[in-house]
C-alpha cells in the first residue's frame, strides 16, 4: 500500500519577507517510486498532478512537474516579462537585450515575419504591413473602432460577422486582432526561454481593467494561438499593486495612475501585508501616449497643409514618418522645453522634395494636448468618489505606464491628489514585475488544491 506524506515547509504570501512555499511528498514503505520532492518559492513554478492510475495502490502514483511560469505586461505599445528568480520578481531581457519589447509586427515584401524593435525599425518603409497599436483591436467589433481604425497606417476591415481584422497585403492575408499578439507573445516567450534557460508554457497576462469579457478572451486566445497556457488574466492596475506591495508590510492605500500607450486606468487599493483589496477602478480606453502623439502630427500635417496645399494625413508613409517624429518629439518634452522636428523629403511635388522643419516647446504641446491633460481628472476623481474615500486616506500615489513622464501628466496628478507620486517603480516594467508576483497566489491556491487532493489520496 502506498502511502503519501505531504509536507508545507513554509508558505508566506507575497507581501512576507521571502515567498516560499514547500511540498514534499513520499512513497510509504509499498511503493516502488523513490521520494519526490517539489519546492515552490525560491524556484517557483507551476505544479500538474495526475491522478494516481489504477495500479497506484502498487506504485508510481503521482506525477509531479514542475516549471517556471511568467508574467506578461502585453501592452499596447510595449510589452514586458518578468519572473520570479530567487523569491523576487525580476524584468526579463529580450533577445536585443531591451527590458521591453515594442508590441509590433512586420510582415516583409517577402513574407519574412518580424516581431518586436526589429518590426518597428522597418515600419516607415514598410507602413501597411506593419501592425502596432493592435490591443486597440483586440476582441472589438469593427463599429467599436472607427476611430482607432483611421489612426493606423495598415488596413483594418471588418469580416462577415463584423470582427475586425488587419488586412496584410505582403502575404495576402487577414489576421485577427490576437493572431498578431500571439506573435508578439511567442516571441516574449521564446525570449524568456532563452534568458531562464527553461522550456516556458505557461503565463500570466495582463490586461487593463477595463477590458470587457471579449478583449479577455481575445486575449487569452492570443496565449493559446501563441501556444501558451494563459493561467490568468489579472487586470493592470492590480499588477502594479502587487509588484508595489510585494515588500510592503503594512497596509497602505494606494491609487495607481496607468497612462500607457493607448489606454489609461486608475485604481484605488489597499495593499500590503499579503493583503490586496481593489477597492475602486476607472479609466478611458481611448486615451493614452498614442493620442499625444496624434496631437503632434495633426499640428505637423495642418502647418504643412497652409504652406503647401498638401494633406499629409493622406500619405501612409508620410504619415508613419510623422508619427515617429511626433512621438520621439514628445519623450524629449519629458525632459526639454523644446524639440526640434525634422522630416527631409516628406513628400514631393512638381517643384520638388519638400521638407519638415519645426520647433515644437513644452507650451505649445501642452496647449495641443489640453484637453487630453483635462481627461484625466474625471476618472481619478470617481475612483476616489467609488472608493469612499477622501484625499488625505490616500497614502501613496503611484505612477505607471511611459506616459506618466510628462511633465503636464505629473503636474495634474499632483495637483488632483495634493501628493508627490511616488516614483520608486519603473513604470515601464512594473505591471509585468506584478504579474510575476501573481503567480505566487496562483502557487499558493494550487497548493491547497494540492492538499485537498493528498488528503484524498491518503483516504483513498
Ligand atoms: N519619456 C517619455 N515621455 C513621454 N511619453 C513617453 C516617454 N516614454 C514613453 N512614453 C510613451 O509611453 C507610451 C508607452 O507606454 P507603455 O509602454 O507604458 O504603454 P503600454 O503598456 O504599451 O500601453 P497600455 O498600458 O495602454 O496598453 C507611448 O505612448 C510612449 O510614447
Ligand atoms: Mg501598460
Amino acid at each position: 500500500m502506498v502511502s503519501f506524506t505531504c509536507s508545507q515547509v513554509g508558505a508566506t504570501a507575497a507581501g512576507g519577507a521571502s515567498p516560499f512555499l514547500g511540498y514534499r511528498w513520499r512513497s510509504g514503505p509499498g511503493g516502488a517510486t523513490p521520494s519526490s520532492s517539489l519546492f515552490v518559492g525560491r524556484r517557483l513554478a507551476a505544479v500538474q498532478m495526475r491522478a494516481p492510475s489504477r495500479g497506484a495502490r502498487g506504485g508510481s502514483a503521482l506525477r509531479v512537474t514542475c516549471e517556471k511560469v511568467v508574467g506578461i505586461d502585453l501592452g499596447t505599445t510595449n510589452s514586458a516579462v518578468a519572473a520570479m528568480e530567487g523569491g523576487k520578481p525580476t524584468v526579463v531581457t529580450n533577445a536585443e537585450g531591451a527590458r521591453t519589447t515594442p508590441s509590433v509586427v512586420a510582415y516583409t515584401k517577402t513574407g519574412e515575419r518580424l516581431v518586436g524593435q526589429i518590426a518597428k525599425r522597418q515600419a516607415v518603409v514598410n507602413p501597411e504591413n506593419t501592425f502596432f497599436s493592435v490591443k486597440r483591436f483586440i476582441g472589438r467589433k469593427m463599429a467599436e473602432v472607427d476611430d482607432e481604425a483611421k489612426q493606423v497606417s495598415y488596413g483594418v476591415v471588418k469580416d462577415e460577422n463584423g470582427n475586425v481584422k488587419l488586412d496584410c497585403p505582403a502575404i495576402g492575408k487577414q489576421f485577427a486582432a490576437e493572431e498578431i499578439s500571439a506573435q508578439v507573445l511567442r516571441k516574449l516567450v521564446d525570449d524568456a526561454s532563452k534568458f531562464l534557460n527553461e522550456k516556458i508554457t505557461k503565463a500570466v497576462v495582463t490586461v487593463p481593467a477595463y477590458f470587457n469579457d471579449s478583449q479577455r478572451t481575445a486575449t487569452k486566445d492570443a496565449g493559446r494561438i501563441a501556444g501558451l497556457e494563459v493561467l490568468r488574466i489579472i487586470n493592470e492596475p492590480t499588477a502594479a499593486s502587487l509588484a508595489y506591495g510585494f515588500e510592503k508590510k503594512n497596509n497602505e492605500t494606494i491609487l495607481v495612475f496607468d497612462l500607457g500607450g493607448g489606454t489609461f486606468d486608475v485604481s484605488v487599493l489597499e495593499v500590503g501585508d499579503g493583503v490586496f483589496e481593489v477597492l475602486s477602478t476607472s479609466g478611458d480606453t481611448h486615451l493614452g501616449g498614442d493620442d499625444f502623439d496624434k496631437r503632434i502630427v495633426d499640428w505637423l500635417a495642418s502647418n504643412f497643409k497652409k504652406d503647401e496645399r498638401i494633406d499629409l494625413l493622406k500619405d501612409k508613409q508620410a504619415l508613419q514618418r510623422l508619427t515617429e517624429a511626433a512621438e520621439k518629439a514628445k519623450m524629449e518634452l519629458s525632459t526639454l522645453t523644446q524639440a526640434n522636428i525634422s522630416l527631409p523629403f516628406i513628400t514631393a511635388t512638381a517643384d520638388g522634395p519638400k521638407h519638415i522643419e519645426a520647433t515644437l516647446s513644452r507650451a505649445k504641446f501642452e496647449e495641443l494636448c489640453s484637453d487630453l491633460i483635462d481627461r484625466l481628472k474625471t476618472p481619478v476623481n470617481n475612483a476616489l468618489r467609488d472608493a469612499k474615500l477622501s484625499l488625505s486616506d490616500l497614502d501613496e500615489v503611484i505612477l505607471v505606464g511611459g506616459s506618466t513622464r510628462i511633465p503636464a501628466v505629473q503636474e495634474l496628478v499632483r495637483k488632483l491628489t495634493d501628493k508627490d507620486p511616488n516614483v520608486t517603480v519603473n513604470p515601464d516594467e512594473v505591471v509585468s514585475l506584478g504579474a510575476a508576483v501573481q503567480v505566487i497566489f496562483f502557487i499558493l491556491k494550487c497548493g491547497l488544491f494540492l492538499q485537498r487532493i493528498i488528503v484524498k489520496l491518503l483516504l483513498y
